[in-house]
């Protein structure tokens, strides 16, 4: 793991273990074709010809490999603090597109400035305090108008979505997910220098409700 944190490390399934079978168990429970699809879209949207994106938290890369590929123009970036994860991410057809980064949300470094951020499914693996730095960092690493795109879990919307909530944090611990889950988000965004932000999206999935917000600087 990448190192100068004395945070918890939560890897993308929960435990070390798992993480041979996270897109499995994201393609089977988490209804990808209902919110990725759209999340590259609006992402690609936001960024200018030639212009430069990176998802933070990238995991198996999925989200930024699509991205790569739907904008060949873009310098796109994936930052992630598993070496293990990064390896499966670079084995995926298309990843020779993108830049792949071992670091942490919130000491990551990039060359130039970038125009659009992702966080997919990476926010609720942090303690608060870690999203404040986290999201001030990915603030500051974005260009003077930049864009974040956020998908995580909110406030859960009906009795299951709560099962689930509670099942995700039997993996994921509980502190992390608890301030998304408590719909703290945008006040988090707002925190971190993101003058408006806006939700497009609620789902229902397995684990809980996942939203999909876009936040402008
Ligand atoms: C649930 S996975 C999401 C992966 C991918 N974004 C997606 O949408 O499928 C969360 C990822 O965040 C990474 N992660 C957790 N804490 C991190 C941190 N502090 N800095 C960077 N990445 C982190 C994990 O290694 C994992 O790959």
């Amino acid at each position: 793991m990448a190192s100068g944190t004395a945070e918890r490390y939560v890897p993308a399934s929960g435990v070390s273990w798992l993480t041979g079978t996270y897109d499995v168990t994201v393609a089977l429970s988490m209804r990808e074709r209902a919110w990725r699809p759209a999340l590259v879209q609006a992402a690609s949207r936001d960024l200018p010809t030639g212009g430069s994106a990176v998802e933070v938290g990238c995991g198996t890369g999925s989200l930024t490999i699509a991205l790569a590929q739907a904008r060949p123009d873009a310098r796109v970036t994936g930052v992630d603090g598993d070496p293990a994860i990064l390896e499966l991410a670079r084995r995926k057809p298309g990843a020779e597109r993108v830049t792949w980064l071992e670091g942490l949300a919130g000491s990551f470094s990039l060359p130039v400035s970038a125009d659009v951020a992702l966080c997919s499914l990476m926010l609720h693996h942090l303690s608060d305090d870690a999203k404040a730095a986290g999201l001030e960092h990915i603030a500051s690493a974005l260009s003077e108008h930049g864009v974040l795109h956020v998908a995580d879990w909110g406030p859960p919307r009906g009795p299951a979505a709560a099962l689930g909530a509670r099942a995700l944090q039997l993996f994921d611990g509980r502190e992390g997910p608890q301030s998304l889950l408590d719909g703290r988000l945008p006040e988090m965004l707002g925190a971190a220098g993101f003058a408006s932000c806006h939700r497009h999206a609620a789902l229902r999935t397995v684990w809980g409700t996942l939203e999909v917000w876009r936040a402008a600087l």
